[in-house]
C-alpha cells in the first residue's frame, strides 16, 4: 500500500475523516499527528453516524493500528468517552490504538483557559472550540505541560504531580481571570482513574513505529483541521495552535520524509469556516444560508454553524503549493445539486489591484474581494453516481475545471456522506 498524508485544503470540516476512513481499510496504521478534541472527523456507515474526534478515522476498518503522535494534544477525559462511545457502537480500539508517551495532556485548566480568554477577548475572539487546545500547546512550548507519559508514573506521584498543576493553574487564573479555584484533589483522583485504564495504551513512539520506518508496514497519516488553520501558515490569529500542514505529520509522529508517500489534500467543492477570521468568498444571507442547509454545514464537535461560501480557488492552490499536495479530493459535490448557478473565485481584487496569490497576512485576506468566474449548475442528483460517466456533463466540467486549476488530479469525488458514496478517480477527472 502507498503511504499517503491527509491534509484539510481550506478550514477545517472537508470530510476528511469520510476519505481517510475509505483509505485506510488496507493499511497497517493510521496517524493522527497534531490537534486533539477540536477535531470533528465525521463516517457514515450502514450501521449509523459516528463521530470521531481523537481516535484516528481509519480505526473504523478491523484490523488497522492507530497511532496518537507526539504532536497531539489529548483530554484523557473526552479519549476515554470516545474509546468507551465507539465500544457501545460496536467498535473496539483498545488493543490496536497507541498513543505516544511524549503527547501532551489536556487538563481541566487548560479548558477553563481556553474559555475564560475567548470571553475576554469580546469582539476580537478567536471561536475557539473551547477543548483547550490553544492553552496546552502553550504549556508545552513553556515546557512545563504534563504528558502522557506522565501517567505511568507510580500513582501516588501522579496524584501529587496534578495536585501541584491544579494549584498553579488556580493561581494563574484567578490573577489574570479571577476565577473561582478548580477542584485540585477531585481532578488528581479522577486522572488515577483515568490512567489505570489509559496506562496500556501508552507507548514509545519510535519503537512502536519501528515497521513504517523501515518501509515494511504502512501508514495513512489523518491530518486535523486544515492548511488554513496552520499556527505558521493559516490566518492568524484565527487559527488552531498545531501544525496541520505536512510539516506537522513529522514533527508530530516522529517518522521520517519518506514515510509520508503521497500528500493529499481534501476540499468540499465549496468552502466552509467555523469561527471567527477572514474567509474572502464567504456568502452572507440566503445564500450562504442555502449552502448551509443542504450541506448540513453544523460543527460536527461543537454543534456551530459554519459559515459558507464559493469554492476558492486562490486559496485552494495555496494550499497545493505550500504543502506539495500531489492529489486531491473534491467532497460534498451533492450539496451543489440545486444550484442554477456555481461561483468559483478564480483571483481577488485588494485595494484595486488584481491578485492571484493568497496573502499571508489576514488583514489583506480580509480585504480581498473575489472575481468570480461562474458555471451552470447541473440541477439534477449525482448522489447516485459511482462512476465520473454517471455524473451529468456540467459537473464533471466543473471538477475538469477545479482539476485544470489546481494542478493535480483529483483522486475522488464524494456524492454524499455515506462510506460508500465517492467516485475513485485516481487517472483525474479529465478525459
Ligand atoms: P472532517 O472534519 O474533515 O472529517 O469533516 P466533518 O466530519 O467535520 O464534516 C464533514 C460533514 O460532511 C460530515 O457531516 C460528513 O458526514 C459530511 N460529508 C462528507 N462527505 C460528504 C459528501 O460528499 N456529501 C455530503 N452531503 N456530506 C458529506
Ligand atoms: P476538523 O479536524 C473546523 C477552528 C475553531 C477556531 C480555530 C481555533 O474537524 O476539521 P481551537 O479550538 O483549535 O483553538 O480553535 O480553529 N477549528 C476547526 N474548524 N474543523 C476543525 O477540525 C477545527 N478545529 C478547530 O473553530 O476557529
Ligand atoms: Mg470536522
Amino acid at each position: 500500500m502507498t503511504n499517503r498524508v491527509i491534509i484539510g485544503g481550506q478550514w477545517g470540516d472537508e470530510g476528511k475523516g469520510k476519505i481517510v476512513d475509505a483509505l485506510s481499510r488496507d493499511m497497517d496504521w493510521v496517524v493522527r499527528y497534531q490537534g486533539g478534541a477540536n477535531a470533528g472527523h465525521t463516517i457514515v456507515r450502514d450501521e449509523g453516524k459516528i463521530v470521531l474526534h481523537l481516535v484516528p478515522s481509519g480505526l473504523l476498518s478491523k484490523g488497522v493500528r492507530g497511532y496518537l503522535g507526539n504532536g497531539m494534544v489529548i483530554d484523557p477525559w473526552a479519549l476515554m468517552d470516545e474509546i468507551v462511545g465507539l465500544e457501545a457502537q460496536g467498535v473496539h480500539v483498545r488493543d490496536r490504538m497507541f498513543v505516544s508517551a511524549s503527547a501532551h495532556l489536556i487538563l481541566p485548566y487548560h479548558k477553563r483557559r481556553d474559555e475564560l480568554a475567548e470571553s475576554k477577548r469580546k469582539r476580537k475572539s478567536i471561536g475557539t472550540t473551547g477543548r483547550g487546545i490553544g492553552p496546552a500547546y502553550m504549556d508545552k512550548c513553556q515546557r512545563v505541560g504534563l504528558r502522557m507519559g506522565d501517567l505511568l508514573l507510580p500513582l501516588e506521584n501522579l496524584e501529587r504531580k496534578v495536585i501541584e498543576k491544579v494549584l498553579e493553574a488556580n493561581e494563574l487564573l484567578a490573577a489574570l481571570y479571577n476565577a473561582e479555584p478548580l477542584p485540585s484533589e477531585a481532578i488528581a483522583q479522577e486522572l488515577v482513574v483515568l490512567a489505570r485504564s489509559l496506562a496500556p495504551m501508552i507507548v514509545d513512539g519510535h519503537t512502536v513505529l519501528a515497521g513504517v520506518r523501515q518501509g515494511t508496514e504502512s501508514v495513512l497519516f489523518e491530518g486535523a483541521q486544515g492548511t488554513l488553520l496552520d499556527l505558521d501558515h493559516g490566518s492568524y490569529p484565527y487559527v488552531t495552535s498545531s501544525s496541520p500542514s505536512v510539516g506537522g505529520a513529522l514533527t508530530g509522529s516522529g517518522l521520517p520524509p519518506r514515510s509520508l508517500g503521497e500528500v493529499n489534500g481534501v476540499f468540499k467543492a465549496y468552502c466552509t469556516r467555523v469561527g471567527n477570521g477572514p474567509f474572502p468568498t464567504e456568502l452572507h444571507a440566503e445564500d450562504g444560508e442555502a449552502l448551509r442547509s443542504i450541506g448540513g454545514e453544523f460543527g460536527a464537535t461543537t454543534g456551530r454553524a459554519r459559515r459558507c461560501g464559493w469554492f476558492d480557488l486562490v486559496a485552494a492552490r495555496y494550499a497545493v503549493e505550500l504543502n506539495g499536495m500531489n492529489g486531491v479530493f473534491i467532497t460534498k459535490l451533492d450539496v451543489l445539486d440545486t444550484m442554477n448557478e456555481i461561483k468559483v473565485a478564480v483571483s481577488y481584487d485588494l485595494d484595486g489591484k488584481p491578485l492571484g496569490q493568497f496573502p499571508t497576512s489576514p488583514e489583506a485576506q480580509a480585504r480581498c474581494v473575489p472575481v468570480y468566474r461562474s458555471f451552470p449548475g447541473w440541477e439534477s442528483p449525482v448522489d447516485g453516481a459511482r462512476s465520473l460517466k454517471e455524473l451529468p456533463a456540467k459537473a464533471r466540467q466543473y471538477l475538469e475545471f477545479l482539476e485544470k486549476e489546481l494542478g493535480v488530479h483529483i483522486e475522488g469525488v464524494s456524492v454524499g456522506p455515506h462510506r460508500d458514496q465517492t467516485i475513485w478517480t485516481p487517472e483525474g477527472v479529465t478525459t
